[in-house]
């Protein structure tokens, strides 16, 4: 009896010494106020061409004929490395500030203090939907002249999974190869054409993550936007069931 208490109690303090070891303490979030419309940094209406002209270039497909769909491209899942990923925070930079990214589809990188109101939009910036991003959404990005039926098809999906998904055209950002992209903390997916059963298990496994995952506030921004997102059927503004009635 004794040997065992004596062995409960062994074990509780190796425990909890494990636990100190594993907890990290990371450095103060010192950023830009985010969420505060701030005319001095960011308002989500001052100085907005710093980041997109507002050129119909952006959006806008000149070909009388939409991109053939090859079954033969694969679709790509790549995941960017986060340095620090326990702690890391991505930078908020206002709008006197240039923000480039080395990458076409940043998953992490920082961004503006101001993100984007959910929904679909013609275009968004970058440094506006990767805010959204950190808060836990999926963004889905398509060429304009991807398939009208591939693009029908993955916004049915999106927004029939999360509420919090911002939905743009970007002509820069996708290539003819693979048009449609869905980004999500750290990672993003690019495809020629839509398969359900990749989808929805990306959606599942990689929607609500980021540093502030479980931030449902709505967003401030919301030049060029086309429609506000809706709860899913069976879902809540929190996103507390993803894809509730979507199936592979
Ligand atoms: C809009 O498209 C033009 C032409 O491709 C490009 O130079 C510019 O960087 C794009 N702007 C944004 C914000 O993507
Ligand atoms: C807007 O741009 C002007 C000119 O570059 C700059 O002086 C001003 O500080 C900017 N305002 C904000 C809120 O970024």
């Amino acid at each position: 009896m004794k040997l065992y208490v004596f062995m409960l109690f062994y074990l509780l303090q190796v425990g909890t010494i494990i636990q100190l070891a594993l907890s990290v303490t990371c450095p103060e979030d010192n950023r830009v106020k985010m969420g505060v419309e701030d005319a001095n940094c960011d308002d989500a209406n001052t100085n907005l061409t710093m980041d997109w002209d507002g050129s119909a270039v952006n959006y806008t497909c000149y070909s009388t004929v939409p991109f053939e769909i090859n079954l033969d491209i694969k679709t790509l899942i790549e995941h960017d490395t986060i340095p620090n990923p326990e702690c890391y925070m991505p930078p908020h930079y206002c709008m006197n500030i240039k923000v480039d990214y080395p990458n076409m589809l940043p998953t992490y990188q920082g961004h503006r203090p101001l993100w984007a109101v959910f929904g679909e939009y013609y275009f968004v910036p970058p440094q506006r939907w990767l805010h959204n991003v950190e808060h836990g959404s999926i963004v889905m990005l398509y060429h304009p002249c991807a398939n009208p039926i591939m693009v029908n098809k993955l916004r049915k999906l999106v927004t029939g999974c999360i509420r919090k998904h911002v939905i743009a055209r970007d002509s820069m950002r996708l290539t003819e190869e693979r048009p449609l992209a869905l980004i999500a903390w750290g990672v993003r997916m690019t495809m020629n054409f839509v398969d359900t059963s990749e989808v929805i298990p990306f959606i599942m496994k990689y929607a609500l993550r980021g540093p502030e995952a479980h931030y449902s506030k709505e967003g401030q921004y919301s030049h060029e936007l086309i429609r506000k997102a809706a709860i899913p059927f069976g879902s809540t503004y929190d996103d507390s069931k993803l894809c509730p009635f979507v199936y592979i």
